[in-house]
């Protein structure tokens, strides 16, 4: 009788982390969230982080960010993350990710940070804080604090991963060991980037002033009913995909296609012969009836903060746990035991 190794997963280690903004919008959903739902059937060891130390390079009230953390793990629960499969928890509650990120801040060149494109946007919109420039080294530490081989992000996260993974290396050759941090690849799917609907030359963001900007998981059917008729598109009223000659419309074309997993060439196919108008009103119909039941699952959890915070709580066990080992290695290396 011969006995075969067990299967190794197609994803060893998963870790991907979002920033404490209430309740996701679509294009979390879309560009991330979903894909971690997905994962979690699919790796041996999955870590998802609400990376409240992030979010603190913008002045945050402090009622409102600890009613935003909860709210964050409140719609991840809703939108599939399952305690029993991934360890859910808050990033500030595991000290080692702001100790590995001085240890690795202590050798990251300058100039990787001042290359970054968020740096160089968010300079010029809010005031320049170390905490912005460094926010990289941070999420580096945040991935390789777990040796994490995969993290499934939007496109925009894309070049802080490229930064983690040069971070990786550089620390790989001074330990002389090229194993020791494997380099996290990023996971992104077809509808990776979700674009503001009343400028869709831009990403949709938490951050943009306009509420018209964005569909939040919990907004009404009313809400989002305004929402997409209001959408920027263009004056053209055949359905085409082209991103960068008609962005409004492509992006719900993409959208479409997230949501009922069709690709974007179907989504035209399916749109021939209608206008902008009647895709607005199709687009309309599938994110409510989408949306609805995580909305509904987002209402039932606000009222058990019981089992959130055990849940955080459980989370963050798992986590320090797993974390401890890693830094004590690190430690070691360095010389600092
Ligand atoms: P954050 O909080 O801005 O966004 C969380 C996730 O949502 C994705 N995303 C989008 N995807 C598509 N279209 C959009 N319009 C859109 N907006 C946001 C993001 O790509 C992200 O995957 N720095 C990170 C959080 C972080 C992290 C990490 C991620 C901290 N440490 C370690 C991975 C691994 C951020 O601010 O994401």
């Amino acid at each position: 009788m011969s006995f075969s190794a067990p299967a190794r997963a197609l994803y060893p280690r998963i870790f991907s982390g979002i920033q404490p903004t209430g309740i996701p919008h679509l294009g979390n959903y879309l560009g991330a969230i979903r894909n971690w739902v997905a994962l979690q059937e699919k790796a041996d060891q999955v870590l998802y982080c609400v990376v409240d130390l992030h979010s603190l390079t913008v002045p945050q009230d402090a009622s409102r960010l600890r009613a935003n953390i909860r709210d964050m793990a409140i719609s991840l629960l809703a939108c599939g993350v399952n305690p029993d499969k991934s360890i859910l928890f808050q990033q500030s509650k595991v000290s080692y990710h702001a100790e590995l990120a001085w240890l690795l801040s202590c050798r990251t060149p300058l100039g990787w940070l001042r290359r970054m494109t968020q740096w160089k946007t968010k300079k010029n919109q809010q005031s320049e804080c170390l905490g912005l420039l460094s926010y990289p080294v941070l999420m580096a530490a945040d991935v390789l604090l777990y040796k994490t081989t995969h993290v499934p992000v939007g496109s925009d996260q894309v070049q802080h991963l490229e930064l983690a993974r040069d971070v990786a290396n550089l620390f790989n050759s001074a330990f002389d060991d090229n194993s020791f941090f494997p380099e996290p690849e990023p996971i992104v799917g077809e509808h990776g980037r979700v674009m503001s609907l009343r400028d869709p030359t831009s990403k949709m963001s938490k951050s943009d002033p306009s509420d018209l900007s964005r569909i939040e998981l919990t907004d009404t059917d009313d809400v989002i009913r305004k929402k997409i008729r209001k959408a920027v598109t263009d004056s053209t009223s055949e359905i085409t995909y082209d991103p960068l000659t008609r962005p409004g419309v492509s992006n719900l074309v993409s959208i479409y296609g997230g949501l009922t997993g069709m690709s974007n060439d179907d989504v035209i196919r399916h749109f021939v012969g209608k206008d902008t108008e009647a895709m607005k009103s199709d687009v309309t119909d599938c994110v409510i009836e989408y949306l609805s039941p995580l909305r509904k699952r987002i209402r039932e959890l606000r009222l058990d903060e019981k089992y959130v915070d055990e849940t955080l709580d459980r989370g963050c066990k798992a986590a320090r746990e797993i974390a401890r080992e890693n830094f004590d290695n690190i430690r070691n290396v360095l010389g600092l035991t």
